[in-house]
């Protein structure tokens, strides 16, 4: 097509000098040679421009008509999506077309919206450990958004779970940087590599969804770089993702979007992130300010008071307010973005084929490895083939599996299972999956007797499992953006639902469907606990094939499941969620120790430990060593599957200073996921990212690993199941804010 086009152009110039414009011919359009490098292309590109042709990459609009203000979507945009910004013809310079988010293809609220494949909740994913399965989830929701015509994914959720009744937590990836940041990475590698831009966010520290817009974030700063910023570093460096989004919160009194330390300093100078800021849908609110601080586009600019980097950045630029420079460095990092991940030159077009049996493959894989097998009493699982009675209740099981709500909504193929459930509206509407638990579990045992039961009758569905061999109780907790669960309880009286029918049959498993962990007053009754987090588009069979050992469950906790709130450090969520746009500040006095290392630090007992799995087989550990070997520490151990059944074991590697001081009794430093066959051993050998031995100085920006003794636990969680240790000595050693020896 490009020759065919140049052959065409040149003779009709030839011919009729008006056809050609300045950059019409390869000669001037230097920027379209692919052997130069993203950053030649991009300096070329925008030297081309003129200033207003700078300024229209940094403006940015929602797909959707906007009905506060009554706007109507962009020319050129694709119906119901997130972003757009206009390309440029004459440069040959696509439109970006956004698309939400990190489970797949989103649409805004419509009757019509977009079918596309949902990956399960990124708490699934994360309980994979699996950095080639969150590869693999990416590279397929990517593919299903560029043959929408998308060619940036707002992806990439990976704020740490602060709380665990964040109303977002089922778009992230847990409590730990290091696990979080890795499968997030990976996740965006993924999606990259369909040739489209995705992103890390919600930069930074949006940790929980009530006063989103107005909250102020206190952290000790070094305390954040060895927490939710040491996560979004690591998903940077693993995923080299073409974009960041700011938050909606103020951090350190200063709105994220505006915040020259964190977009400045932190971001772009110490890190050296090349790619662009885009602000969050309304979180922009300046012109100059932001600009100078590091924000390089205005997203969704009708959700923002106002057009700050319209007309008024025109003028800012005009009056030096901000300079010409800092203007072609912004439409630099996002052209430059363009060409580093082939936006360019491989322009996307709607209606590009999407083989929904092999996505939907994929999502049942992701769901089946993510689900979390907490309880299994008297081998209660996998459940015979031979059953003569099951009784299914509540959860909708009947016809679906649950899943998230907000801007990360896709909407399934088929339509929603169970419409018109409230809130109809944002963050609604609530959408099951047509994935259904009951019907997979028919196929999985077609002599069996199957009743279903709604639950809405605690007695009621306790004597439809009194009748039964088995009794599976699926409960669901529903959440969605812009708010957080208000206790960790289920809602709906599904604890007593749960509590009458463990009461009637000894032999109850119940499956959790929820957006995060959840409280669980029965669990001394219910032999069996499966977590299932949103299962995604397959959900159904996904479960079915889990309780029948059809998969043997592999799936570890991203996040500690407290016994209850007051474990946490804030008791009570700060803010009002009746008052959104009230100001006030959330001071995370934990610092880094978040999740396990609060919990290990408090010398808290939680509900199930982050790490805890249970499989239908069993694994041990021999043979643990560690040295330190070409400046990095080395953990060598043997796996070995002590069961009759494959299965797959994730061996984890946490590190205690014997004499230093963290913020928490211990780390985790490594981790390795490993399937084996009955019998089967396995040799694995974990190196520990340096960065987690160390201390952040923020005045010198190093990582400070103290010399001495260090405790090495291998462990199936971290609260020791299994654990055998050695212990270390290490050098003093100081890296630089990378990571890097300094020499
Ligand atoms: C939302 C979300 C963000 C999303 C954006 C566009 O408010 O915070 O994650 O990508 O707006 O929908």
């Amino acid at each position: 097509m490009r020759l065919r086009h140049f052959t065409l152009v040149a003779a009709l110039t030839a011919a009729f000098p008006l056809f050609a414009t300045a950059a019409d011919t390869p000669a001037q359009q230097p920027w379209m040679n692919r052997s130069l490098s993203a950053d030649q292309r991009a300096e070329l590109a925008v030297k081309a421009m003129t200033r207003q042709e700078k300024l229209r990459w940094v403006f940015g609009y929602f797909g959707t008509a906007f009905a506060p203000k009554g706007t109507t979507p962009p020319k050129g945009s694709i119906p119901f999506s997130a972003g757009f910004v206009p390309g440029n013809p004459r440069l040959g310079l696509p439109d970006l077309q956004e698309t939400d988010a990190g489970l797949g293809v989103a649409t805004q609220a419509t009757p019509t919206p977009r079918e596309r494949t949902q990956l399960p909740s990124g708490l699934a994913t994360a309980s994979t450990w699996d950095t080639q399965m969150a590869y693999a989830g990416g590279a397929m929701i990517g593919s299903e958004a560029r043959a929408s015509g998308f060619n940036v994914m707002l992806a990439g959720g990976v704020n740490l779970m602060r709380d665990p009744r964040n109303g977002r937590n089922f778009e992230y990836a847990g409590e730990d940087p290091l696990l979080a940041g890795t499968i997030v990475g990976h996740a965006v590698k993924g999606i990259e590599s369909n040739h489209v831009i995705s992103t890390v966010k919600h930069y930074a520290l949006n940790d929980q969804e009530t006063g989103r817009n107005e909250l102020d974030v206190r952290i000790d700063k070094a305390a954040s770089r060895m927490s939710d910023l040491l996560a979004m570093q690591l998903a940077l460096e693993q995923s080299d993702a073409g974009s960041v989004m700011c938050s909606y919160n103020r951090v350190y009194g200063t709105y994220a979007c505006e915040n020259d330390y964190l977009l400045n300093e932190v971001l772009k100078k110490d890190w050296g992130f090349k790619g662009y800021v885009m602000s969050d849908w309304g979180a922009t609110h300046s012109t100059a300010e932001a600009a100078n601080h590091g924000l390089d586009r205005q997203s969704g600019q009708e959700f923002d008071k106002s057009p700050y980097f319209g007309g008024a950045l025109e003028e800012a630029v005009k009056n030096g307010h901000v300079s010409e420079a800092r203007l072609d460095d912004m439409a630099t990092r996002i052209v430059r973005a363009m060409f580093a991940k082939g936006v360019v030159d491989n322009p996307v077009a709607q209606g590009g084929a999407i083989d929904f049996a092999k996505n939907g493959a994929v999502s049942r894989a992701t769901a089946e490895e993510g689900a979390v097998l907490l309880k299994n009493d008297n081998h209660v699982l996998p459940l015979s083939k031979d059953v003569k009675t099951i009784a299914i209740i509540g959860g909708h099981a009947d016809v679906g599996v649950l899943s998230g709500g907000g801007s990360s909504q896709v909407y399934p193929v088929g339509g929603n299972a169970v419409p018109g459930l409230e809130p109809k509206v944002w963050p609604g509407p609530v959408v099951y999956h047509p994935s259904s638990p009951l019907r997979a579990i028919k196929a999985l045992a077609p002599d069996a007797k199957v009743v279903y039961d709604d639950g809405l009758d605690p007695a009621r569905a306790a004597r439809v499992a009194a009748q039964a061999d088995v009794a599976l109780v699926f409960a669901t907790q529903w959440i969605g953006e812009a708010n957080d669960a208000t206790s960790l309880a289920l809602p709906d009286n599904q604890d007593k639902l749960i509590d009458s029918v463990a009461g009637a049959n000894a032999r109850t498993v119940v499956v959790l469907e929820t957006g995060g962990p959840v409280a669980m007053p029965w669990v001394a009754k219910t032999p069996a606990v499966l977590e299932a987090w949103y299962p995604g588009t397959s959900g159904g069979e996904a479960i079915a094939r889990v309780l029948f050992g059809v998969v043997n469950p592999g799936g570890h906790l991203p996040a500690t499941f407290p016994v209850s709130e007051e474990q946490l450090p804030r008791p009570k969520l700060d803010g009002d969620p009746k008052q959104p746009d009230q100001q006030f500040t959330v001071e995370y006095k934990e610092g880094a120790a978040v999740g396990y290392k609060w919990f290990d630090k408090q010398g808290l007992t939680p509900l199930f430990p982050f790490g805890h799995g249970l499989s239908y087989t069993t694994f041990s550990y021999a043979g643990l060593a560690s040295q330190v070997k070409d400046g990095r520490l080395h953990v060598r151990f043997k796996v070995t599957n002590t069961g009759n059944v494959a299965g797959k074991d994730v061996p984890q590697v946490y590190v205690s200073p014997l004499s230093a001081k963290w913020e928490a009794p211990k780390r985790l430093a490594g981790w390795d996921k490993v399937a084996l066959q009955p019998g089967e051993s396995k040799e694995v050998d974990v190196v520990v990212e340096p960065r987690i031995l160390g201390m952040f100085d923020e005045k010198s920006k190093t990582w400070r690993i103290a010399k001495g003794k260090y405790k090495v636990v291998l462990a199936e969680d971290a609260a020791g199941k299994n654990a055998t240790s050695v212990t270390v000595d290490l050098p003093a050693s100081t890296l630089d804010v990378r990571g890097r020896v300094r020499r």
